[in-house]
């Protein structure tokens, strides 16, 4: 009887000092379980008087039921305890955004400090922005169109019939949606000329700026999600020299009066005749330069008199009206105003260079 009661003592410093659940499990079997000392003494039983027998029996019996009650309570102890430490270690520590922010309050309390920085927009965003100010005050209104399109707004209305060779200007991500090649994320913002045509009725004066994409693999000058600005004019008696104006005008509220500005002679199916519209090297200057590829100036986008084959498309009378449009990158224009080396800052989300604009 003395030696149970000093193995169930010995037992229970054991179960008591366990530090861990898997501690506490390995101890088991020393403890009241197959190795313990209760274990030996039944086996010596078997030399005992049957009334012994019973005795030492039960009280075997009860030494192990309150072991293993110990066990349980230890047990269901250190496994709340781990859990709590896991919590613990897993929590995220937003004590220290607490304290910066109540010292903060208090250094702005006293006029000793600015207020946390906040975010702002985007410079791509900004500039976008500006350029629908500049082009309201001249009388234009904003529009929008989707950024997924169909085939007919996108090229065909567009006086781009299927297999036009004029299509591989645009490298396009078709979508799988509708029938094969239908669908496709539009490659510029002039499949909105076409739903502002078919929609209304002449005079139009309006710019649209929205997201593009073309299968363009990023370099210094290109993204293929990038952003433009689409013009459109059509009314009675427009010439080319109303675009020559407009983008005159244009430029020097962007831009100011230092940077010169081109047409160029140039080709696309829905103006005739068209023109890309440049300006001098932002980079360099004009010397030529990796942004420019050397040649010392910087295509904005193209231009030109819309094609009367777009207005037969669109239901427009071509006897009447006349009207021009163009199409310029505002990631370039943003490039443009800022310096800017390699478009591909704009989309790197460095908050060291996106705060600075
Ligand atoms: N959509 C042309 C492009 O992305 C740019 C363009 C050229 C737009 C002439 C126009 C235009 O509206 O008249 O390359």
């Amino acid at each position: 009887m003395n030696a149970i009661s000093e193995a169930v003592e010995r037992a229970k410093v054991l179960l008591e000092g366990a530090g861990s659940v898997s501690e506490l499990r390995a101890m088991e079997p020393e403890a009241f379980g197959k190795r313990s000392d209760l274990a030996k003494a039944t086996g010596t039983l078997r030399g005992l008087s049957p009334e012994e027998r019973r005795r030492l029996g039960r009280a075997l019996q009860e030494a192990r039921a309150e072991l293993e009650a110990l066990f349980g309570r230890r047990l269901a102890e250190l496994e709340r305890q781990e859990a709590k430490q896991r919590a613990e270690s897993e929590r995220l520590d937003l004590s220290e955004h607490a304290l910066l922010a109540r010292r903060a309050g208090g250094a702005l309390a006293e006029g000793l400090a600015q207020p946390t920085q906040r975010g702002h927009l985007h410079l791509v965003t900004q500039v976008r922005e500006e350029l629908e100010d500049i082009f309201v005050s001249m009388g234009f209104e904003v529009a929008e169109g989707p950024e997924a399109e169909d085939d007919w707004h996108n090229f065909q209305a567009l006086n781009m019939p299927a297999h036009h060779p004029a299509r591989g200007m645009f490298d396009t991500f078709y979508l799988g949606a509708g029938g094969e090649g239908s669908a496709l994320l539009r490659t510029h913002t002039s499949p909105v000329q076409v739903r502002l045509m078919v929609s209304r009725r002449p005079p139009i004066y309006a710019v649209v700026p929205g997201r593009c994409y073309r299968r363009d693999t990023p370099d210094a000058s290109h993204l293929p999600v990038f952003h433009q600005i689409e013009g459109l004019v059509v009314d009675e008696g427009i010439s080319m020299a109303h675009l020559a104006g407009t983008l005159d005008a244009f430029v020097e509220a962007f831009f100011g009066t230092g940077r010169r500005a081109r047409l160029r002679p140039s080709f696309f199916p829905f103006t005739e005749p068209s023109a890309e519209f440049d300006v001098t090297c932002w980079v360099c200057g004009g010397e030529g330069c990796r942004t420019c590829a050397g040649s010392g100036w910087v295509e904005l986008g193209g231009c030109g008199m819309v094609d009367p084959a777009v207005f037969a498309a669109v239901g427009v009378d071509a006897e009447r009206y006349t009207g021009f449009a163009w199409g310029f990158g505002i990631d370039r224009m943003a490039a443009a105003r800022t310096g800017l080396a390699d478009l591909r800052d704009l989309v790197d989300n460095d908050v060291r260079f996106l705060t600075q604009f």
